[in-house]
């Protein structure tokens, strides 16, 4: 059975867990002590450490041959230094991980206004959260090629599932943008994103990177008036572009700001990946069934 340690042990990793604890050895890093019964009692090894402090990852050095790095950059700077810290600390071993599966964002393409993108579209990187993924990227990539290591990326859209869906801000009926001016966007469900992990891990690759997104980006206000029907709240008010921007916080505003549709193809057609949801509508239409 071979290694594989967990960085990020958070939602998608805790979904991704049950599909492969029998087929792999797993090692899951923690930066709360208090979590580690929680990753104990899901099959996993946990390993007490932070990302933020270079001097806890001793014990992840030469732990094992697969490496999962589900976590986000740092909040602030251009830099994610807590990818630098995960490299540093696997480099101390002579006894390098074979492959690494990264989870990063399809934020790295920026505005690419409501044009189709996929893997070889010009990045039009805006947000110091997006440059820093790309940074995280970057570093990845250069460590694999010195190291002769597989390495894939996963860019993963905005993530949903029945349990983790933005009602708070139809409740608090925040304004949307128009129809005539609204952006687009892509989604994935947080278990095709775990799925989509586990397959990678079966395959590896020379640094490629896979956009992790469902069949039907949507229009942002589209995908809000989706839920709102389902679950019966308010639709969001619709204004213009300009009115959104001063109203919502500036994290909210640079979601909305940015518009691309992404596609899948290379996903679907290199690693035969099919969808559980291969559609926001499609899940909202198996849990109609459910209810
Ligand atoms: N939200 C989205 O729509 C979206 C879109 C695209 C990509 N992503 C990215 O996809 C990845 C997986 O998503 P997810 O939903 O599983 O995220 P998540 O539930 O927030 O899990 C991320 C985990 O990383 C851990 N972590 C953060 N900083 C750390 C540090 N300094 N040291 C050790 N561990 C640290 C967190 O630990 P704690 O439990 O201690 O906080 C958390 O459990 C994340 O990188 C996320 O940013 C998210």
């Amino acid at each position: 059975m071979k290694r594989w340690l967990i960085i990020g042990a958070g939602d998608v990793a805790a979904r991704m867990v049950p599909l492969i604890q029998h087929r792999a050895r797993l090692f899951a890093l923690c930066r709360n002590p208090e979590k580690a019964d929680y990753w104990r009692d899901l099959g996993t090894t946990p390993i007490i450490g932070d990302l933020d402090d270079p001097q806890s990852l001793t014990q992840i050095a030469g732990i094992a041959e697969g490496v999962f790095h589900f976590a986000p950059p740092n909040l602030g700077g251009d830099k994610d230094l807590r990818t630098r810290h995960l490299i540093s600390a696997l480099s101390r071993s002579n006894s390098l991980p074979q492959h690494i599966v990264y989870i990063s964002t399809t934020g790295v393409y920026g505005d690419q206004q409501g044009g189709w993108v996929d893997e070889t579209t010009r990045k039009q990187t805006q947000s110091a959260r997006a440059i820093r993924r790309v940074d995280a990227e970057n570093q990845l990539r250069r460590f694999a090629c010195h190291q002769t290591i597989k390495l894939t990326i996963l860019r993963a859209p905005g993530i949903y599932a029945e349990d983790r869906l933005p009602l708070k801000r139809l409740s608090d009926q925040l304004p949307l943008v128009t129809k005539e001016e609204d952006s687009w966007s892509n989604h994935i469900h947080a278990l095709d994103l775990a799925r989509s992990a586990v397959k990678s891990m079966y395959q590896p690759r020379n640094s490629r990177a896979y956009n992790v997104v469902d069949n039907e980006p949507m229009q942002i206000g589209d995908f809000y008036d989706q839920l709102a029907d389902h679950f019966q709240l308010n639709r969001a008010p619709r204004l213009a572009k300009e009115q959104v921007k001063n109203i919502i916080s500036e994290i909210s505003w640079s979601f909305i700001a940015e518009s691309r549709k992404i596609t899948n193809q290379r996903l679907t057609k290199e690693l035969n990946f099919e969808f559980l949801y291969p559609s926001v509508t499609s899940c909202l239409a198996k849990l109609k069934l459910i209810k």
